[in-house]
């Protein structure tokens, strides 16, 4: 997809109230989002995820994350993030292109 992770960063700001990233990160109400593209859900240390979403056997990649943030009680019946979701494409594009960056750390 074509992303665009300098726009994320604003879309980011949406999710901020529940979920931090960069190398101070910790767990809010929502887990740390590092590494999580490419990562199985549920697997951040010492958060304590549904178990919806720790059983749910998926892995974040371009294309659940996508299907999540446009509906995430959709994928994932019963999760616990109470966030209605993102409207447009692009924004999720961005926002997940934003969140690669911090796959390093
Ligand atoms: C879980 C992304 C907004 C609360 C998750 C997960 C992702 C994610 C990828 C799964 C993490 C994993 O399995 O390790 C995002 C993004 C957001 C956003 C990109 C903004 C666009 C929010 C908001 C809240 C929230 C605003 C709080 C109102 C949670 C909670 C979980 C979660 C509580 C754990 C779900 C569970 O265990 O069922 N989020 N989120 N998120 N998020 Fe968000």
């Amino acid at each position: 997809s074509s992303g665009n992770a300098e726009a994320g960063a604003l879309v980011f700001r949406k999710c901020m109230a529940c979920h931090k990233v960069g190398s101070d990160a910790k767990n809010g109400v929502g887990p740390v989002l590092n590494g999580v593209v490419g990562r199985v859900a549920g697997a951040f240390p010492d958060y304590s995820y549904s178990p919806a979403n720790k059983n749910s056997g998926l892995t974040w990649d371009e294309a659940t994350l996508t299907a999540y943030l446009r509906a995430p009680r959709k994928l994932v019946p019963g999760t616990k993030m109470t966030f209605a979701g993102l409207n447009k494409d692009q924004e999720i594009a961005d926002v997940i292109a934003y969140l690669k960056q911090f796959n390093t750390q």
